[in-house]
């Protein structure tokens, strides 16, 4: 390990020069106004994993966005751990709200990143979590320290649903036979408090349309006369949630695994400070369902929330009008065992149900995902405790993450492959905001730590079961 440490050290400018050259790229899934720019990404990202030596490298072609995959084959015998990352972003907008430019990285410092962090569009979420992976194996080979193997898969269409990946998945299981699957796409609780994500929520996603008359009206003509439908959306979207904060959708919890007191007691000793919470947000007050603190409705419990709402005039000055239709994105946040498909299903009667008299109601459903969670006796999980515990000092704590990474269940469901979330972002870091930024402390760690995971993998694997 002592030679890959000195290999970072002495490479961080290079590798901190290399990782924006990978953030001046737009790789915006989204919108396809960038597809080039995410084609070229992936090709930045597949010659990223030439250089560092990695053999079969190719970019996969998919009916959106392309897949890159490299490996590194040392022995059969080995056990193999199969890294997953993705380099497309979020779209930067609104662009207002942005500092500097969000495709030029530029370093700032901050209170909770004293020693500067780089700002930039995918800096965090997931351009500088996983191109730790490329530079820590990049470590290991230079100095003939790599003990297993690995192979990458980093793809360009997670922050759209990962659907293309889903069926790549499916068709090349061979290709991806591996013994673990180890991802850095989430966060930790403080630079100073290491954790390991041990479990992500699923979503469910809708769009929902409620029409009233066939036409715009003049608000003055008809008005009091027809159903508005910004104001039976509105009344809809209140009637979701009941006065203790609970979701109203007959069945939505039926299937909810109840965490039991010890568990919930085991999860209260992660360090968390509603004022800090509060105070960082410029929120008065947290809100919730009640019965349960705000750690445990952000990570075990399921939620509900409207993305956007529009419909009507929004333009400058006054419009006396009254809308022919509003429109509501909706997104639910699943723990297990909730099924993305049961779920939406269920919202859709639901919502057609209490449709006020007047207006039609179309529900549209989105991609959606399956939670996952992260048994804390697998040898994954293991060996990335004692990774943190060599480089941070201090045992890593786990904490189940409230976001969602939706391929990680398929992973499983595909593959029989346990993930190991070893994020290293800080909630603080914005991403999907404005302003996102990545730690240079964190991008530091996380490549130092990686090896580490590497060596206890290896070393776990061999002891006799
Ligand atoms: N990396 C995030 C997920 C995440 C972030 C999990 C922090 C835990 C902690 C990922 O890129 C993401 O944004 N996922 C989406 C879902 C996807 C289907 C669009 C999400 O959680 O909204
Ligand atoms: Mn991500
Ligand atoms: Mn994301």
């Amino acid at each position: 390990m002592n030679q890959s440490h000195k290999f970072i050290e002495t490479n961080m400018p290079r590798f901190m020069e290399e990782l924006f050259g990978l953030l001046r790229i737009p790789s915006v899934s989204a919108d396809l106004e960038y597809k080039h720019d995410v084609k070229h990404c992936a090709q930045i990202v597949s010659s990223h994993l030439v250089q560092i030596g990695l053999t079969n490298v190719e970019i996969f072609e998919t009916a959106g966005h392309p897949i890159v995959y490299g490996e590194k084959i040392i022995s059969d015998d080995l056990p193999t751990i199969l890294v997953y990352g993705h380099y497309d972003v979020q779209p930067a907008d609104p662009l207002s709200l942005w500092d500097t430019n969000p495709f030029e990285p530029i370093v700032k410092k901050t209170e909770v990143h004293p020693e500067g962090a780089i700002f930039a569009r995918g800096a965090c979420d997931d351009k500088g979590q996983f191109f730790m992976h490329v530079k820590a194996v990049e470590a290991m080979l230079a100095s003939e320290e790599l003990p297993c193997n690995v192979k990458f898969m980093i793809e360009g269409e997670e922050e759209i649903g990962s659907s293309n990946l889903g069926i790549f998945v499916k068709s090349h299981k061979s290709k991806l036979k591996a013994d673990v699957i180890l991802v850095s796409d989430t966060g930790m609780l403080a630079n100073d408090v290491p954790s390991v994500t041990t479990g992500l929520r699923g979503l469910s996603y809708v769009e929902v349309e409620v029409t009233g008359p066939n036409r715009d009206l003049h608000s003055g003509l008809y008005g009091g006369c027809v159903q508005n439908p910004i104001h039976a959306l509105s009344e809809m979207i209140t009637r979701l949630h009941d006065e203790n904060g609970k979701i109203t959708i007959p069945g939505f919890y039926d299937s909810v695994v109840e965490l039991s007191f010890d568990d919930r007691e085991e999860m209260a000793k992660a360090p968390f400070s509603e004022a800090s919470y509060k105070k960082a947000l410029d929120i008065t007050e947290t809100y919730g369902e009640v019965g349960y603190t705000t750690p445990e409705r952000g990570a075990i419990r399921p939620t509900l929330d409207v993305n956007g709402i529009w419909g009507g005039y929004i333009g400058e000055g006054a419009k006396t009008v009254i809308p022919s239709k509003a429109n509501a994105k909706i997104s639910m946040r699943l723990v297990p065992n909730q099924m993305p498909e049961e779920i939406s299903n269920l919202f859709q009667s639901f919502f057609e149900s209490i449709a006020p008299k007047g207006v039609t109601v179309k529900v549209h459903l989105h991609h959606g995902g399956e939670p996952s969670v992260t048994p804390l006796d697998s040898k994954g999980y293991l060996a990335a405790k004692l990774a943190y515990k060599q480089t941070f000092g201090k045992e890593a704590i786990p904490v189940r993450s409230g976001g969602s990474i939706p391929i990680v269940a398929m992973f499983e469901k595909e593959l029989g492959l346990k993930t190991v979330l070893m994020g290293f972002g800080l909630d603080s870091d914005a991403i999907h905001s404005p302003n996102e930024h990545y730690g240079i402390f964190n991008f530091r760690k996380g490549i130092e730590t990686i090896p580490y995971f590497y060596k206890y993998f290896v070393e776990l694997n061999q002891k006799p079961q």
